[in-house]
């Protein structure tokens, strides 16, 4: 440090100094984001009417929709298409998509937007399930890995090949930089996953006392964000040691579903589940029942798939009541017909209401679960006609007019490349539901390598825990001997592999780091904090107090009253 910057009189210069740069900085945060903030605005009522578009049409605005004769857009929908030319995209941007649809010709059908940018195409950037007479909310958007080679063409196809007319409305193609995605999501979890909290101190007589010192301990977090874990985990003190300095909240792999706990008709075996059950318990780790039923012939225990109508009406039956007598209370959700946006295997042995039978039931043995449906390919990508957003919502909307007591929307999250403008506005319009929606199963395709996992697997864990809707986060990262399903986060000694890095960073950063200081002259002292449990310590002159701080979500003000 130069000589002069201990003087006396430069002291002064030097603090004006500093505040004139507090100042200039205070200024350029607040004022340093330029460009529009995403809309989250969502639909999923087929409306009389087109809403109007967002951004008021961003990048389209002013460009009429041309109906394209040639080309991609004939050749690909069989049918003339409403489609958009962009000459001015560009790589990395985050674009986000949405328009209203309406189609002629058939009563309903499911469309998808593409866009081809001469050298490639992306298949499916956003879908609606469109009907006749009525308009429809697509909602999606793209992010180009490599530079268009050509004018590119935005445009419309329905998954099936159907000769329809596909009538587009109040389109609207926004870019975001990757810093203005950035800072919206940074400014959902100030605002959903944090609170200002305001210590209030006084002494016996309620006069504020000025200059209490206070400090502020995290002592658990809100927000539930585990992993998957697997009868591994037992008789593994350093897995188990390493699992609960991580994370709050657990899923059983494999040990409570039919195949596992049922092997053979009537011969029940619950011990791996108990184990696991006993480990998660005794480190107050939230944990997820997973699966009452799953759809996938594949994983129903084979003497079930031999079983008669009318026996496997009571075998469905006594497995419901089973395991959710015996776990009642333990379990925080129970996923009650896995993939059914897929596979139907009890329905179409059962009936139509089959499932509808097993949320009721489920809800009539462990009323205090919360009943989820749970499915792939929904948030990860467009392309799976089985499973688009309007699909899920569909079903769901379905089972709760049934009667079915359903409670949470389950999203897989078993992403190859992640499409994440797609992901935010699929979140958008599930979120329209109102229903909690948990990331039950989050990894990154093993055809990656783990560099690209971990790159990846930041992008969709920032984008779920910013997203407003989302109530949970589950890796489905199950350490085994011989590695996991497609990532782990560390080698078999438990030393970090890239995606380990990734997830104890955002812990880290999601976490609220150590508060310290004093009360002001009202005898105040606000800090902002992540939602959780909290030790308050206050200490003035030869007394302290200590206090317990819950914040839960909410928008106001905490305020925390210790008298000394
Ligand atoms: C293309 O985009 C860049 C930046 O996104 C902008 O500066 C430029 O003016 C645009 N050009 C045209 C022809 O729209
Ligand atoms: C498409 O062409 C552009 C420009 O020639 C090139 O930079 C880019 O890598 C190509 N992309 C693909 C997927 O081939
Ligand atoms: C139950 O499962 C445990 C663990 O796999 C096994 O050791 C035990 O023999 C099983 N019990 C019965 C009765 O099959
Ligand atoms: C299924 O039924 C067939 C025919 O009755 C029988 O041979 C087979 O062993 C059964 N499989 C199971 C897993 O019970
Ligand atoms: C998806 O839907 C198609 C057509 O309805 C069906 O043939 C297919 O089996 C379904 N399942 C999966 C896993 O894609
Ligand atoms: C299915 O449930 C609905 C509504 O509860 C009922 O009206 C219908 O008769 C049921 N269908 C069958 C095949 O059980
Ligand atoms: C604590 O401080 C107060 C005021 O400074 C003094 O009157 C009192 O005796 C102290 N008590 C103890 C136990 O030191």
């Amino acid at each position: 440090m130069p000589r002069s910057m201990g003087c006396p009189a430069k002291n002064i210069s030097l603090s004006l100094k500093l505040l004139y740069w507090a100042v200039f900085l205070l200024h350029h945060v607040a004022s340093s984001y330029e460009g529009p903030w995403y809309d989250s605005a969502a639909y999923t009522e087929c409306k009389a009417h087109p809403e109007a578009p967002l951004y008021g049409g961003g990048i389209l605005q002013g460009q009429p929709d041309k109906v394209v004769e040639t080309g991609q857009g004939k050749t690909e929908t069989g049918a003339s298409s409403p489609a958009y030319v962009l000459d001015n995209l560009s790589t990395g941007t985050r674009y986000t998509f949405s328009c209203w649809v309406q189609i002629s010709g058939a009563e309903s059908a499911l469309v998808k937007a593409r866009l081809t940018t001469g050298n490639s195409t992306i298949g499916c950037l956003g879908t609606a399930l469109a009907r006749s007479g009525c308009w429809s909310f697509l909602k999606g958007g793209f992010v180009l890995d490599s530079p268009p080679s050509d004018t590119c063409l935005l445009y419309f196809k329905n998954a099936d090949p159907s000769k329809i007319e596909i009538s587009i409305a109040s389109a609207s193609l926004q870019p975001f930089t990757a810093e203005q995605w950035r800072a919206h999501q940074e400014d959902n979890i100030k605002k959903k996953r944090k609170r200002v909290v305001a210590v209030h101190v006084a002494d016996s007589q309620g006069n504020r006392l000025t200059q209490a010192s206070i400090s502020v301990e995290q002592v658990s977090k809100d927000f539930p964000f585990g992993s998957a874990i697997s009868k591994t985990i037992l008789g593994n003190p350093g897995y188990q040691a390493w699992f609960v300095e991580r994370f709050n909240a657990a899923v059983f792999e494999n040990e409570l579903k039919w195949y596992a706990t049922e092997p053979d008709p009537g011969r029940l075996n619950y011990t791996v589940a108990d184990q696991m059950l006993e480990f998660v318990r005794s480190n107050k780790v939230t944990a997820r029942g997973h699966n009452i039923f799953w759809e996938d012939p594949i994983y129903t225990p084979a003497w079930v798939r031999n079983l008669t109508c009318e026996e496997l009406g009571t075998a469905v039956e006594s497995r419901i009541r089973s395991l959710l007598n015996r776990y009642r209370g333990d379990f925080v959700h129970w996923d009650v017909s896995n993939e059914m946006l897929h596979f139907d295997f009890y329905e179409q042995r059962l009936g139509k209401n089959a499932t509808q039978q097993f949320f009721q039931t489920a809800q009539q043995s462990d009323p205090l679960a919360t009943l989820f449906m749970n499915d792939f390919n929904v948030i990860e990508t467009c392309d799976d006609a089985n499973s688009t957003v309007d699909s899920y919502i569909q079903r769901l909307r379905e089972l709760m007019k049934g009667g079915a007591v359903l409670e949470g929307i389950g999203l897989e999250g078993h992403f190859n490349r992640p499409n994440i403008p797609l992901m935010r506005a699929v979140l958008d319009k599930l979120g329209t539901l109102g229903l909690p929606i948990w990331l039950t199963e989050m990894d990154i395709s093993k055809v990656f390598d783990q560099q690209t996992q971990g790159l990846y697997l930041e992008d969709v864990l920032r984008e779920g825990f910013s997203h407003p809707a989302v109530n949970g986060i589950m890796l489905w990262t199950a350490l085994h001997p011989r590695g996991c399903y497609q990532m782990c986060l560390t080698d078999t000694n438990l030393r970090n592999l890239p995606a380990g890095d990734v997830v104890d960073g955002l812990l880290h950063e999601w976490e609220t780091k150590e508060v310290a200081g004093w009360t002001d002259d009202h005898g105040t002292y606000s800090f902002e904090a992540f939602l959780g449990e909290y030790k308050v310590r206050v200490a003035y002159g030869n007394k302290s107090a200590e206090s317990t701080l819950s914040l839960p979500r909410g928008e106001e003000t905490r305020h925390l009253n210790i008298q000394l």
